[in-house]
């Protein structure tokens, strides 16, 4: 499960946290990753200055407003969750073909 905090602090929700929380969501169902990824809420994570902050497993972001969220959806979110899924598929298992090999009859 990869988590997704987002600061509900005073800071933070007065630049759209709610916002990219809502945007958040909708991404996560329209590329069905519910059980998969998960939102949960944070008071102040010491980042206020900037826009909100947002940590994506342990790595930390601020400064990110709501109309970013679907570029930081699929850049930050997507991208992980795509790789642990490539990285666990069948084909990424196969032992890739030993170079020069072929035609060598
Ligand atoms: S209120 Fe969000 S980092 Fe401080």
């Amino acid at each position: 499960m990869l988590l997704i905090t987002i600061c509900v602090g005073s800071s933070c929700s007065l630049r759209g946290s709610d916002e990219l929380a809502t945007e958040l969501f909708h991404l996560i169902e329209k590329e069905k990753l519910e059980g998969m990824v998960d939102i949960v809420g944070a008071f102040c994570m010491d980042a206020c200055s900037k826009g909100v902050s947002v940590r994506v497993g342990e790595r930390e972001f601020s400064g990110i407003r709501p109309e970013q969220a679907k570029t930081f959806f699929y850049k930050e979110v997507f991208a992980r969750i795509d790789n642990k899924l490539a990285s666990h598929s069948p084909e990424a298992q196969v032992a890739p073909a030993s170079p020069g090999k072929e035609g060598a009859s």
